[in-house]
């Protein structure tokens, strides 16, 4: 993490209007559009994916800035694994060096680094470089930063399930005490609010196997910038757009 950039005029005012409503305490963020952004400036998709690690870093110091305790980034689908083999090692090695680079600057800033998704697949390199980041920043508590490594929704639902199936065998719940809320305690994002905002880049209008459980009344917001250009004036924006909608809940 860089140290924060002083704020333009513009993104001070932008603050300044969110912190003057209720703000969202968990964002999702389906960080799409790497690969486009590299293709119009005829570079490789590599280099998309590069420039997005940027973003990333900004969106979590705008995080901090404003005191939003939950950030969720979709980094590595169970999906994504079809890419060809070259794309899937830079994006393991860009993990491992975001990890292995930040970890220091994001401990001092409180952040806690958290991993939903199967890691038990992941390359050694990135397992042990994600134990280490994971325990060393596991007591903070100004922002968690779900990183979703490995991660498709239907699969955490199966193994919720499953998880909560050995309980309920070895007597450690009862089905009745079986509820929406208490099914959470299976997911990854265990103790955590759902996300009140997901934000997607790049136009797309698609959920990807993303939080399905957890995304139930989120607003969603659909943007078509490329997440290489993602900056925090545009996740300023998104929040502030988040604050105007009316959330009912079902209700009227
Ligand atoms: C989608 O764009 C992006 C991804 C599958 C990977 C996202 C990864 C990063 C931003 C970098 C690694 C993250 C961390 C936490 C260091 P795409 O490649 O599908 O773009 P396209 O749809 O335009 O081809």
């Amino acid at each position: 993490m860089k140290k924060s950039k002083a704020h333009s005029t513009e993104e001070l005012e932008q603050m300044k209007l969110i912190n003057s409503k209720e703000k969202p305490k968990h964002i999702a963020i389906i960080m799409d559009g790497n690969g486009r952004w590299a293709k119009k400036r005829f570079l490789p998709r590599t280099a998309g994916h590069i420039e997005g690690v940027e973003r990333v870093r900004d969106v979590v110091e705008a995080s901090i800035d404003l005191n939003i305790p939950f950030i969720t980034i979709y980094a590595f689908s169970t999906e994504n694994w079809k890419r060809p083999k070259e794309e899937v090692e830079i994006l393991m090695k860009l993990l491992n060096k975001y990890l292995k680079k930040e970890t220091e600057s994001l401990h001092a800033n409180g952040v806690k680094i958290n991993i939903i998704g199967d890691i038990s697949e992941l390359p050694d390199s990135v397992k042990s470089e994600v134990k280490a980041s994971t325990e060393k920043t596991k007591h903070n508590n100004q922002l968690t930063l779900n990183i979703a490594l490995n991660y498709g929704s239907r699969q955490e639902i199966v193994m919720a399930f499953k998880d909560m199936y050995n309980d309920i065998e070895k007597g450690i719940i009862n089905i009745s005490d079986l509820n929406e809320e208490s099914f959470k305690n299976y997911l990854y994002t265990k103790d955590q609010p759902d996300p009140d905002l997901l934000i997607r880049t790049s136009g797309e209008k698609r959920i990807s196997n993303f939080m399905l459980y957890q995304i139930a009344y989120s607003e969603l917001e659909f943007t078509e910038v490329l997440w290489p250009n993602f900056k925090k004036k545009e996740f300023y924006e998104a929040i502030i757009k988040f604050q105007d909608r009316n959330r009912r809940y079902g209700g009227i």
